[in-house]
């Protein structure tokens, strides 16, 4: 029998595989063990590939040499459940309500990677000895910034090869057209502290002869940005590539409307960029965000404290070309440079990944030696979104990061065909994830046939 696409989510979202937790460390040995018997199930040869950290799981599928051969990509680990109040029913038990199905990890990214499984499983059923080559690459790191993937795919680099590499672990904007997302931002993570005093100080008897290091924090965040919008390092932008027309005209495809998407965020107005749009600059622009701050008191009523230190956690979007590394100096260095006298600083750097480009076919700048069967997978994919869901397709960039696709065409030579099955109401990251029900049947439907699609000739 087949694997059915929505039993298969409902036992992945029952393992509470938060990678970012080591108290899960069992819940994700659970997983991966689940998805080596699925797939050894389906007649794949499986291997667990052990790593500092989760392991991957690799199957492979090999028919013949001169079949085309298609990797497929998704991720097993899931975000943390927190704030698990907000829940209104439970995160790891599967819940289906209407047509969703909640749960964390329900979209991002169990749901595709079941929808991947039945679709390759029902079409091997009918199918038996169809000419195509599959190999599974699932890892537990991805929301962690995949830490352990780069090591395992210098090992791979000999033995694996393929055509391009397929993911649904991006999003589109509706439910009647599928956006392929042509590019993915990179990231940079980093933290600072700010140090003054031995310990806190009474403001009262010290105010006035120290500097508070809340107030050296809140300027050296201050100076990052320039009054309209844009990052205030040098260099940041030295290297950006600009939006493209073609770029500017698919998002046009999408209709979009700006008050409803105001309306969706629930924000009382946008934070303008220089040049760009809303919509355009959460794909084709880098920012510089703070994703975390604290410092001194956070507790009721009032305390009269000059605090010993302050602390911020920084990110940025990175868009194609920018280096991570280089934006990373680059931040740190402006960093130093703006911390006043009378405090002292400290800087940790985190992870780093590298933005995603791939120019479909017929676009300006399309790479020569694109892939011929990832030519024909684009072509497919347009117009089975006519045919599955209703308009073909468009290519866009997206402002999310899966940082690992950037290495796997660095180190394995593939591109990627990602294919967008989340929906903004999905919440992926956010309490009360879910996924569409209806995003998972056309999805599978197009899956299918996109991968049977790739076996006939043209
Ligand atoms: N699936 C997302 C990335 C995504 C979502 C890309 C929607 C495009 C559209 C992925 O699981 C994710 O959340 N990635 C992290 C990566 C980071 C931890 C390195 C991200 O983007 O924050
Ligand atoms: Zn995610």
């Amino acid at each position: 029998m087949a694997l059915n696409a929505l039993e298969t989510l409902k036992t992945l979202v029952r393992f509470p595989s938060v990678s970012t937790d080591p108290t899960r460390k069992a819940a994700l040995l659970d997983t991966k063990d689940f998805l080596v018997d699925t797939l050894a199930g389906m007649g794949f040869a499986t291997e667990t590939l052990e790593t500092q950290g989760h392991p991957i799981v690799l199957a492979e599928r090999k028919v013949a040499e001169t079949a085309p051969t298609v990797v497929i990509y998704g991720h097993y680990d899931v975000q943390p459940e927190d704030p698990v109040q907000l829940w209104e029913s439970a995160p790891f038990e599967p819940t289906v309500k209407g047509d969703r199905i909640y749960g964390r990890g329900a979209a991002d990214n169990k749901g595709p990677v079941a929808v991947l499984l039945a679709a390759v499983s029902h079409l091997l059923e009918q199918q038996p000895s169809l000419p195509l080559n599959l190999t599974f690459l699932l890892e537990g790191e991805e929301e962690i910034g995949s830490p352990s993937f780069k090591p395992v795919l210098d090992r791979l680099k000999h033995r694996l090869r393929g055509d391009f590499l397929l993911a649904c672990d991006t999003g589109s904007q509706k439910n009647d057209q599928i956006v392929v997302t042509a590019g993915l931002r990179g990231i940079t993570c980093l933290e600072f502290k700010v140090k003054g005093a031995r310990k806190d100080l009474h403001s009262g008897i010290y105010g006035g002869a120290v500097l508070n290091p809340i107030k050296a924090l809140m300027d050296i965040c201050h100076s990052l940005h320039n009054a309209d919008g844009t990052v205030n390092v040098p260099g940041f932008y030295d290297d950006v590539l600009p939006v493209q027309q073609w770029e500017r005209d698919e998002l046009e495809k999408l209709g979009l409307d700006l008050d409803a998407f105001q309306d969706f965020l629930g924000v009382p107005g946008f934070f303008e960029q220089a040049g760009l749009s809303p919509l355009e600059a959460t794909r084709y622009a880098p920012t510089l965000e703070y994703n975390g701050v604290w410092g001194g008191y956070q507790g009721e009523g009032s305390k009269t404290v000059i605090p010993c230190e302050a602390s911020v956690k920084i990110s940025c979007r990175l868009v194609a070309r920018q280096d991570p590394d280089k934006i990373q100096d680059l931040v740190i260095q402006a960093i130093r440079e703006r911390c006043p006298k009378g405090v002292s600083l400290e800087i940790k750097k985190d992870h780093n990944g590298a933005a995603y480009l791939v120019v479909p076919p017929g676009k300006p700048n399309t790479a020569t030696d694109l892939n011929p069967v990832l030519a024909r997978a684009f072509h497919l994919t347009d117009a089975l979104s006519a045919e599955c869901f209703g308009k073909p397709a468009v290519f866009m960039r997206e402002g999310g990061s899966i940082p690992i696709i950037h290495d796997i065409k660095e180190i394995l030579g593939l591109d990627s065909l990602l294919i967008g099955l989340y929906l903004p109401e999905d919440g992926y990251h956010a309490p009360n994830e879910s996924f569409s029900l209806e995003m998972m049947e056309k999805g599978q439907q197009m899956i299918e046939r996109l991968l049977a699609g790739l076996c006939e000739s043209e």
